[in-house]
């Protein structure tokens, strides 16, 4: 039976066999020494000529950068390892030899490597990111069901925007227009009405022209909405949830985190709660710090950026202008000119994480937001619909995944944390 490097530890002495792929080989004459990957971790597989016999050493060296394999050995536990465990290897069936592998060790620049994701994909870095990835999405499942929230799926194919009409993805639905979802945010409303906490975990679609670090054309959305819950209590969910997030990364992810060189201590920092600040306070800040920034104007990156600079924890941006805001946000009561609504600000120059609000429960001023807005009354029928039979407050956030992924692994362009990313010149592979 076959094992992986990752469960090498449990047969310390014994005998195994692992499917895997040559990543790297140095030879000193008598002991070949392979760097060996699995998918679930590398490790160091040791031929010595005098022990492993005549076909293993001959099949050893014959093998080539990314050649496919099954390599029997023995474990041993070995410090200086990263994995700290080593093979002593005694037999090896070669699966393919590959010839010519088209990515070699040494540097190559971002164009090649775009073009060559299928196999950029196997290296050490974009492997640890991917495992983090993954390790984001599982934290962010466990905080919900441990929270008794209900997994609910929202349509990908959509007759209206939700976000705001300018980045729609347009195609064809038979004789109909449809857009690909910008986010599932307003099913998701209709769902909390049904079943209380419910949230969304998929892929969204920005036609977006900005070219820069932070942006996807197809990015994946983690998406809460609670029925009953007001903006403070939102903010209270959001860094609960962060922290939970990046806490596991740090517990179930140290090696990986360690191949990409992260500092940790940074990300050790992120615990609930996090600092607020209201969105006049930040305009105040940044016109002290020399940016040309008016009230009622929206935040670039390098506003963000000295916001956060500020913090060294996540920071919450509150209390927008109602003007730059979506259609759904909630006016605060004591100031309308203003929405009950955050945008949580990652460390280290990363951007905005989260996007989220209270959302508006009265069915008049709704009504008033759709003309405002110029969205047609019977294509949000339905929307208005959950504000006239039995509304509550309620309110919902959406977390950006990749860039969560691109600030815990410390990344600096968004292109490396998704496996295919889709950009606004990109759609190979
Ligand atoms: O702030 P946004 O636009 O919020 C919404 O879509 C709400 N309906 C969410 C909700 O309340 N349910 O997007 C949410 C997050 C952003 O904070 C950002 O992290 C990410 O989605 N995001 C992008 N990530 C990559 N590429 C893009 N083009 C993105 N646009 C938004
Ligand atoms: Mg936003």
């Amino acid at each position: 039976m076959l094992t992986t490097i990752a469960q090498v530890g449990q047969h310390l002495g014994e005998e195994v066999t692992i499917g895997c792929w040559l990543y790297n080989k140095r030879s000193s004459g008598k002991i070949q020494f392979l760097q060996l990957r699995d998918g679930s971790g590398f490790i160091q597989g040791v031929v010595v000529k005098a022990e492993a016999g005549e076909e293993t050493w001959e099949a050893a060296s014959q093998l080539t950068q990314e050649s496919s394999l099954y390599i029997k050995g023995i474990v041993r536990a070995d410090e200086r390892a990263p994995s700290g465990y080593e093979l002593t290897v005694t037999g090896i069936e070669i699966i393919q030899i590959a010839q010519d592998y088209p990515i070699s060790l040494k540097e190559h620049g971002v164009d090649f490597l775009m073009d060559h994701r299928h196999l950029w994909l196997r290296t050490p870095r974009q492997r640890a990111i991917m495992s983090i990835r993954s390790e984001i999405i599982r934290a962010a499942h466990e905080y919900f069901y441990q929270h008794d929230f209900y997994k609910v799926d929202p349509p990908i194919l959509t007759p209206t925007s939700a976000e705001g009409t300018t980045e729609l993805f347009h195609t064809k639905y038979f004789d109909e227009d449809a857009y690909l979802s910008q986010s599932g945010q307003l099913y998701l409303e209709a769902a909390a009405m049904a079943l209380g906490r419910v949230y969304s975990f998929g892929p969204t679609f920005r036609a977006e022209k900005s070219k820069t670090r932070r942006h996807l054309i197809e990015f994946w959305m983690i998406e809460p909405e609670m029925a009953f819950v007001e903006h403070e209590e939102n903010l209270r969910i959001q860094e609960q949830f962060v922290t939970h997030i990046v806490q596991s990364v740090l517990k179930n992810r140290r090696l990986e985190l360690q191949t990409l060189e992260r500092d940790t201590s940074k990300l050790e920092k992120v615990t609930a709660p996090f600092p607020r600040i209201t969105y006049d306070e930040a305009i105040r800040l940044l016109q002290e710090q020399g940016h040309e920034i008016k009230w009622g104007e929206d935040f670039g990156a390098p506003d963000e950026t000295a916001i956060a600079e500020k913090f060294d924890k996540p920071v919450f941006i509150t209390h927008y202008p109602t003007e730059i805001k979506a259609f759904y946000m909630k006016p605060d009561p004591n100031r309308p000119e203003v929405v009950l609504c955050a945008d949580l600000i990652a460390p280290e120059g990363y951007g905005e994480i989260i996007g989220g609000s209270q959302r508006i429960d009265d069915p008049v001023l709704m009504e008033q937001r759709f003309q405002q807005h110029g969205l047609s009354k019977e294509a949000y029928q339905w929307y208005l619909d959950l504000r006239k039979y039995g509304t509550v407050p309620h309110s919902g956030f959406g977390l950006g995944l990749e860039r969560t992924v691109a600030w815990i692994c410390g990344l600096d362009h968004v292109r490396e944390t998704i496996p295919f990313p889709r950009m606004l010149y990109r759609l190979y592979p």
